[in-house]
């Protein structure tokens, strides 16, 4: 039995993930313990801090303790850094910070387990992780694997290949060329936080993208099989805002309206990123001319993008994992090291998002009665869920254990009738509180997806929420809830096999609509998705939530 943990918390989004025999069995982000969204902000002076909720939580969930772990494997390789950084980017003042937190990592490790680790513990580079974090689960025998995120320790972008168990970089796309970082500042930019990329995204849909396309000529470049980011405007120049002002007018403040120009500048930027990363699909399949792409990196929860390069035909499979951010390279840094540990191979093609915590029905119960609260046990929750569903009810559906991801994919989910075109404006106001223009996403039963949506090519990661096809013209007036300004659905698919208790749901719904799917948005108001039947309480308690189902313990609300 070897034993791998894998940690990232070297930027945002921290998260621990843990391999035994090479078999995943838990991984979770810390922002569901912390309730603080991505867990800790980016910043120089905090990549020692580690997850340490999340870290105990894959223990207790494989029933280990500290002196059980083999080896550990943190996503970020601090000599890498050394040898790559040049000082031109940001100055020493703040990387010498960076270097001197990252150089106690190791120990901030071993304190927290109680022992030390030597050899044991392992510097993962941070697109290797990535690159892994998606090959490993797509269960394709050889890939070409693109990683586009904000930045590893110096490539905003990378190729590697993927032949049996071995992942070979073959190029990497030094800073500035960071797509990551531009939509960090765009976002930053129009009125959001930098982490919002996925609000920009959906207000890309309501603008014209050749408005300013002439302007992101020069910030995001895409020729036939490459693409350049212009440095002036990312992060560490301090007058970033001054050359986006210049080419588009002042900075959008939070609580200033959205104009039609912010549309469009959020169009311009859409389409020069698909432009980008299509020039590294098409150099990807040249160098690496497989069948399969694998595509990991926080670039890579862009469904739009997504659905561009699964449309272009160039690979005939694409697989994205279901955490393809900073998250998602802790299970890829421990499959790094297995690999490079072990001489039986991981566990392939295993890409379930459900690897979060679960909790039994005495624990709901307990959490139900110190809220003070009654309960009633439903007898079938699916088809109980589904009337109130088409009775036009918000029912919270809280099963089996959490998704692994920014999505919640039927385990922690919101539903409603995506039928009733109110649903949207309702959701927002009872529970979600988010922008007006932001899409709500469906779940449909895979089994009829394509009578509904041009899904193409169906992928694995369409269980995952990661793109977005059409919806057919001719259904679009029965589902106006989650048909996007464009006429697009970020769509996810819903076998019997990838969540049993969901698709029961669904075909219950459809059974007594005749429509096979449900919007489903993640279950949480502002903050991270619920974790525990008590955060799943409070949230329930607080909003205007009508229903709430955890396993079949049913919460009826009095409003
Ligand atoms: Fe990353």
């Amino acid at each position: 039995m070897v034993n791998i943990l894998g940690i990232n918390s070297v930027y945002h989004e921290s998260a621990a993930a843990l391999l035994v025999d090479g078999e995943l069995v838990a991984a979770v982000e810390e922002e569901r313990f912390n309730r603080i969204k991505h867990a800790k902000e980016a910043d120089w002076d905090n990549p020692h801090q580690l997850p340490e909720r999340a870290i105990r939580f894959c223990l207790k969930q494989a029933g280990l303790t500290a002196r059980d772990i083999h080896h550990v494997a943190y996503s970020f390789d601090p000599k890498l850094r050394r040898k790559r950084y040049r000082a031109e980017w940001w100055g020493h003042k703040v990387e010498e910070t960076f270097q001197l937190r990252l150089g106690q990592v190791q120990s901030a490790v071993e304190e927290f387990l109680g022992r030390s680790l030597g050899q044991r513990f392992h510097f993962v580079p941070h697109h290797l992780a990535h690159a892994a974090s998606a090959y490993f689960p797509s269960g394709f025998d050889r890939a070409a694997i693109l990683t586009v995120d904000g930045i590893g320790e110096s490539a905003g972008s990378s190729l590697a290949k993927g032949v049996g168990t071995r992942i070979q970089s073959v190029e990497t796309f030094e800073y500035p060329h960071s797509i990551g970082f531009l939509w960090e500042e765009f976002s930053g930019y129009l009125g959001f936080s930098n982490y919002d990329a996925s609000k920009v995204m959906g207000l890309a849909a309501y603008g014209d993208p050749g408005v300013f396309r002439q302007q992101f000529e020069s910030i995001l470049r895409a020729e036939t099989e490459n693409y350049g980011v212009a440095q002036d405007f990312l992060g560490v120049q301090p007058d970033k805002f001054v050359r986006m002002e210049a080419m588009f007018g002042p900075p959008r403040g939070m609580e200033d309206e959205i104009l039609p120009l912010h549309a469009d500048i959020a169009a311009a930027l859409q389409a020069a990123t698909d432009a980008a990363v299509m020039a590294l699909v098409r150099r990807a399949k040249r160098k690496v001319p497989f069948d399969n792409l694998c595509i990991a990196g926080g670039v890579a929860l862009n469904c739009v993008t997504n659905e561009v390069i699964t449309r272009s035909g160039e690979f005939a499979n694409v697989f994205i994992p279901s955490a393809p951010h900073d998250a998602g390279t802790a299970i890829g840094a421990a499959f790094a090291v297995h690999c490079a540990k072990q001489k039986r191979p991981p566990q392939r093609g295993y890409s379930t998002p459900y690897l979060g915590p679960s909790f039994k029905r005495a624990d709901i119960l307990a959490a139900v009665k110190s809220a003070g609260l009654n309960a009633r046990r439903s007898r079938s929750p699916a088809r109980d869920a589904a009337d109130m569903i088409a009775d036009g009810k918000i029912v919270a559906w809280f099963q089996g254990r959490m998704e692994f991801g920014p999505r919640a994919l039927g385990n922690r989910s919101l539903l409603a009738d995506p039928r009733r075109p109110e649903m949207r404006n309702i959701l927002n106001q009872k529970v979600k509180h988010r922008e007006d223009f932001r899409p709500f996403a469906p779940s449909v039963l895979a089994e009829h997806a394509d009578e509904w949506f041009e899904v193409g090519v169906h992928s694995a990661s369409h269980a995952f929420m990661l793109f977005a096809p059409e919806v057919k013209p001719e259904q679009r007036d029965r589902i106006p809830a989650v048909v996007h300004k464009d006429g697009t659905a970020r769509v996810q698919l819903v076998s019997r096999k990838s969540n049993p208790r969901f698709h029961e749901l669904i075909s219950a719904f459809f059974a007594k609509t005749g429509v096979p799917l449900v919007v489903n948005t993640s279950f949480n108001d502002s903050e991270p998705i619920v974790c525990t039947p008590t955060d799943a309480i409070v949230t329930f308690r607080k909003s205007g939530i009508d229903a709430l189902f955890m396993d079949d313990v049913v919460l009826v609300a009095r409003h």
